[in-house]
């Protein structure tokens, strides 16, 4: 008997069945541009797999983690947990057969990077009486097996790579089903895309995904170029568990409650959710000796294949060269542009600089103009309000700031601008907005760490109004209201 997840309906509006215990076996690649639908696809194939399989989502951005309510996955806030936390998590979430999020929302790259090699290494090393099948959902994966190196150390690179290798080349015998999404399909480490069987492309607009898309799908490039013109929620779908040649879906809704199929999977524990979090999230402290980690490594070849893969080929370079000039004020626009399109919801830069990459390519850029450190320390500018290229004297501030941890810059950035322009000190609300947080107490210990590395001088006068001078670089904010 089979388990049929509806996941929308093909031109005809005709339903379109995924074959759940195929898939199971042959594992699934969504890719499609930012925006394009891919994480409202996971969460449809989620929600109606819900009540049939064992769900495990690795979260970038914390998007999932209101399953939670609904289906009662139990959330893993990685930030709150150390990497053997983490680890214990997964091992006890195969033990029960729990449906979990990990979500590495708050984390830079590396943490993250860091975080889902212990997690996935942990889902991999269960002992075998706990190989139940479960899908892996992996959002973003070009963020944790990336094609080429270089924004992150190596040594987290290759962690992290291996357990993706790991996941889709040898889970399944373990029953773990790779279920990974990605914007830049030519971003994603060849060999973990190319264990998935089954494809769902979305829109695309970058010739180089376009072609490594086509070549999956095993289409002539011209066929391809439908995927450019898919709108939003459209995918085309090919592989065992969907179809056996190209179709169109438009992806349903999600949040509904209805389940189709009826269940072959072995049936999912029915403890409480209370208990099962319980089960899962006890401290580990408590615990006994874990034991020395049992260390599963990908086989070397695929790691060094994947790590030596030839650098990606570039773009057929015939689009107008640009003066440096102009290159800057493309830089500045789509930097405003991006800020002003997240608005409180800050993302990592690793996160946000593959939009960029592709925004920037959008108009007429034929390579990224900033690497990534460059693109973190303009976007913490961006979201002090300061879009150009940095001239002089914010390049000394930047410099100065180095030593300061990547989302602290964007605050430090704002009380610089205040401070070089001679204005008001900025309140604590705005430089909570520029920090990402609501909290005004994390706001007064990032200060106080700020401080604390001689970058700056907190005055209070005895009228109560705050004053902030910058040294270094003889800049005095105006005196103001800090709350
Ligand atoms: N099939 C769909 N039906 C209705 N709304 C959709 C559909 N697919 C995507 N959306 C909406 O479009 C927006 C972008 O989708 P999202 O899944 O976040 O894109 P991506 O993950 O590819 O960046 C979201 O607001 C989402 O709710
Ligand atoms: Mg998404």
């Amino acid at each position: 008997m089979t388990v049929n997840v509806d996941m929308g309906t093909d031109p005809a509006g005709k339903t379109v069945p995924l074959d759940l215990e195929e898939l199971l076996a042959t594992r699934l690649l969504v890719q499609g541009n930012s925006g394009s639908g891919k994480s409202h696809l996971l969460r449809r194939l989620l929600e109606r797999s819900a009540g049939h399989v064992q769900q495990v989502v690795i979260d970038p951005e914390g998007d999932f983690v209101t399953l939670a309510g609904a289906y009662g996955h139990v959330v893993i806030e990685a930030a709150d947990h150390s990497e053997r936390e983490v680890a214990k998590f997964a091992t006890r979430a195969r033990e029960h057969r729990a449906s979990v999020v990990l979500s590495l929302e708050g984390l830079e790259a590396e943490g993250q990077m860091k975080c889902a090699a212990a997690f996935l290494n942990a889902l991999f090393d269960a002992p075998r009486e706990h190989w139940y099948p479960a899908l892996v959902v992996v959002d973003e994966a070009q963020l944790f097996a990336p094609a080429g190196g270089g924004e992150v150390v190596e040594e987290v690179r290759r962690a992290s790579l291996s357990a993706m290798t790991n996941l889709m080349c040898r889970g399944r015998k373990r029953g773990l089903a790779g279920v990974i999404a990605t914007q830049r399909l030519a971003k994603l480490a060849k060999n973990v895309a190319a264990e998935a069987s089954n494809f769902l492309m979305g829109r695309t607009f970058l010739d180089i995904d376009m072609a490594r898309a086509a070549d999956l799908l095993g289409m002539e490039r011209r066929q391809a170029e439908a995927i450019r013109d898919l709108q939003r929620g459209h995918f085309l779908a090919l592989g065992p568990a969907v179809s056996r040649r190209p179709l169109s879906i438009k992806i349903g809704p999600v949040q509904t409650s209805a389940r189709s199929g009826s269940p072959k999977l072995t049936p999912l524990p029915t403890a409480p959710v209370a208990d099962i979090k319980n089960l899962l999230l006890a401290p580990v402290e408590a615990m006994l000796p874990l034991g020395p980690p049992i260390r599963h490594v990908a086989p070397p070849e695929a790691v060094e294949a994947a790590i030596a893969a030839p650098p990606r080929p570039s773009v057929a370079p015939d689009l107008p060269e640009r003066s440096a000039d102009e290159t800057d004020g493309i830089v500045a626009d789509v930097l405003r542009a991006l800020v002003e399109d997240e608005g409180d919801q800050q993302r990592a830069a690793a996160v946000l600089y593959q939009d960029f990459d592709v925004r920037c390519r959008m108009v007429g850029l034929p390579r990224p103009p900033l690497d990534l450190p460059a693109f973190t320390r303009r976007l913490a500018c961006a979201r002090a309000g300061i879009y150009d290229a940095p001239d002089e004297e914010w390049a000394q501030a930047l410099a100065i700031a180095d030593v300061l941890p990547d989302d602290m810059l964007g605050a430090f950035m704002l009380i610089a601008r205040a401070a070089r322009e001679g204005r008001p000190c900025p309140s604590e609300a705005e430089i909570a907005r520029t920090y990402g947080t609501s909290s005004l107490g994390r706001v007064k210990r990032m200060l106080a760490y700020i401080e604390g590395r001689d970058l700056m001088v907190c005055r209070i006068d005895l009228a109560g109004k705050r004053s902030i001078a910058l040294p270094h670089l003889g800049w005095t904010t105006e005196a103001a209201e800090a709350a």
